[in-house]
């Protein structure tokens, strides 16, 4: 019987996000510069490592799964790796296996997600004007998107919605996007946009939104009522009286909410990040590569790092930086 992930401040590790690729087919002004340069292929786990070290964390007690990237439907036979974990899910190992992405390649990829096991998606999504998606995804289009968010829910896919709140960009379509969602079923979460990676700055649309005044500005037209609910995460959730709907706050600049933090993430190229806000990480990828028919090293790396989970992070008063700033992407964190 293996002993259960549990980091220093009791907390049990059951949630990992993995990044498995750090390129995308968008540029998100918040997340990418224009020019990015990527990371050679073969710095990238292949999907035989990613399946061994996901495979390795659900034998550590991790029942739940987030492929994240970059935008993970662009990594080549990415489908093969969520076939594969779906064994978890069947094991009852697994209880989640889920995606974050920006939905371009949904329309493609929906109905074999569901066939895996994938329940539900998150798609990113900041504005519902195509002109201004142009804008803030410089790469991106609208319609695309939209056509995968049909595709996801007509293949039975829960879909959410994570907008990144921008002063000045989406402010004036709160409500839009509310309703938006609420036609359709889909839940909302907007994420307080965070200080990552050097993005040359000629391309900032809109800044700092607190999520504490878009409540208050929420809270001027419907009734709100505070959610108990906590899913481990950053989220907080409040119902609309008036549509049913639930709206989750995601506020890393403005709240702490990392005592009940049950997550680690896991970068495309193996390291093993134990806190978002924090510089501090463990080579994964050596132990994978190195000790190919042997699990023991890469479980002694994992649970070493473990061992080092800070009790929370450092966005405004950071010890690796003067001004709190992370200096990797999001695209590499796999947010
Ligand atoms: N701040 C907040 N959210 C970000 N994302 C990417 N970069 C940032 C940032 N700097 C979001 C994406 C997506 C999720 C994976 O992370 O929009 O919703
Ligand atoms: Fe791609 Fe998501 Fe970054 Fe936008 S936020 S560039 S969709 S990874």
């Amino acid at each position: 019987m293996t002993v259960q992930l549990i980091d220093p401040f009791q907390r049990p590790i059951t949630y990992l996000r993995v990044s498995v690729t750090d390129r995308c087919d968008f540029r998100c002004v918040y997340c990418m510069s224009e020019n990015m340069t990527f990371l050679p292929k073969k710095d990238l786990l292949s999907l035989e490592e990613l399946d061994r070290l996901c495979s390795t964390f659900v034998g550590l007690g991790v029942e739940k799964l987030r492929i994240t990237g970059g935008e993970p439907l662009v990594r080549r036979d990415i489908l093969t790796f969520f076939r594969s974990m779906s064994r978890h899910l069947e094991t009852g190992a697994l209880k989640e296996l889920t995606i974050t992405t920006n939905g371009s390649q949904l329309e493609r990829f929906a109905a074999d997600l569901y066939a895996a096991g994938v329940r539900r998606v998150n798609v990113s999504l900041d504005t519902l004007d195509e002109d201004k998606f142009a804008r803030v995804t410089r790469w991106g289009r609208l319609p695309q998107v939209l056509r995968g968010i049909d595709a996801a829910q007509a293949a039975g896919l829960r879909v959410k919605i994570n907008a990144v709140a921008l002063k000045g960009f989406n402010e004036d379509e709160l409500f839009t996007l509310a309703e938006w969602c609420a036609s359709r079923d889909i839940d909302l979460t907007f994420i307080e946009v965070m200080p990552m990676g050097d993005l040359g700055n000629e391309d900032r649309i809109g800044q700092y939104w607190a999520l504490s005044d878009l409540r208050a500005d929420l809270a001027a037209r419907y009734t709100l009522t505070d959610l108990p609910e906590r899913t481990g995460g950053p989220a907080r959730y409040v119902r609309i009286e008036e549509t049913g709907q639930k709206i989750g706050f995601i506020t890393p600049l403005t709240h702490n909410f990392c005592e009940s933090c049950n997550r680690v993430r896991v970068t495309c190229t193996g390291e093993l990040f134990m806190c978002l806000g924090q510089e501090d990480n463990a080579d994964l990828r050596a132990p994978l590569r190195n000790h190919p028919g042997d699990n023991a090293p890469l479980e002694q790396a994992i649970r070493q790092a473990i061992f080092r989970k800070p009790k929370g992070h450092d966005f405004d008063y950071s010890r690796q930086r003067a001004d709190g700033q992370v200096s990797r992407h999001m695209s590499h964190t796999g947010g």
